[in-house]
């Protein structure tokens, strides 16, 4: 069954969202060439302190961390550390917050100083499937649209789409069903109702669409070393359409 949230809930999913999106821009605004992962996860985890919330993530199945930071060829799940990010790196910095026992998630992948072309058209890339998959994200679709809309747009561009990783329900957990893969055909899986609320996350890959996992257990890297993008929004299913609360 997913979850459908009352107006109280989803002001309080509205909050953590809120907290979220802030904290994203303000990392943003940290995120230059000399700059480590371990001092945008330490900003991360004052700026949610401050807000009186709880990073989402920390402690999460023991995730060490208050941010996921995936540096270039890492895909998701990048454990925040001392190596400096340097000129021509691309970072998916995602963050989870929670917010009186409800949750918010996002992620944004950013250009370190100045990017290459084929990387830069990767994020916008990534970029717009999420925005074409938050479209259907409208009552009386049903949950493989989104998939799909992403899907397809990331194929005709030349890219792959990771097929491990998926977007989910949010709000009293930080992941409620459905699954929302990034891939498949349309029309299949549950109606789409007024009131549920989806974190909607395409991951990208340049090359192959093939990741492994990392010793560390968490971290997921593409196989073929090449630049992976990933964007998150969480998004609630109004009855005027899609409402993006991040
Ligand atoms: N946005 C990711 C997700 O929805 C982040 C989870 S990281 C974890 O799965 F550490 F919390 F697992
Ligand atoms: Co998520």
């Amino acid at each position: 069954m997913i979850p459908i949230k009352n107006k109280g809930e989803i002001e309080k999913i509205r909050k953590a969202s809120r907290i979220t999106s802030e904290l994203l821009f303000l990392l943003g605004k940290e995120i230059c060439p000399g700059i480590t992962t371990l001092e945008l996860d330490r900003i991360a985890f004052n700026f949610i302190k401050r807000k009186g919330a709880e990073p989402a993530f920390k402690g999460y199945r023991s995730y060490p961390a208050t941010l996921c930071t995936s540096v270039n060829g890492e895909v998701v799940h990048g454990i925040p550390s001392s190596i400096e990010l340097k000129e021509g790196d691309i970072v998916g910095i995602d963050a989870g917050v929670g917010f009186d026992h409800y949750y918010g998630d996002s992620t944004r992948t950013f250009s370190v100083g100045k990017i290459s072309s084929e990387a830069s058209r990767l994020l916008k890339t990534t970029r717009e499937a999420l925005n074409l998959g938050i479209k259907k994200a409208v009552v009386g679709n049903r949950v493989s649209d989104i998939s799909y809309a992403i899907g397809s747009h990331v194929e005709k561009k030349g890219y792959s789409v990771v097929r491990e990783f998926v977007g989910h329900g949010i709000g009293r957990e930080l992941h409620e069903e459905p699954e929302i893969p990034n891939f498949g055909s349309p029309g299949q899986g549950s109606f789409l109702r007024s009131g549920m609320v989806f974190a909607i996350e395409p991951m990208v890959n340049m090359g192959k669409k093939e990741i492994k996992i990392l010793k560390n257990g968490w971290t997921a890297v593409t196989s073929d070393g090449k630049p992976s993008a990933h964007f998150e929004d969480t998004v609630l299913i109004g009855e005027d359409g899609p409402e993006v609360l991040t």
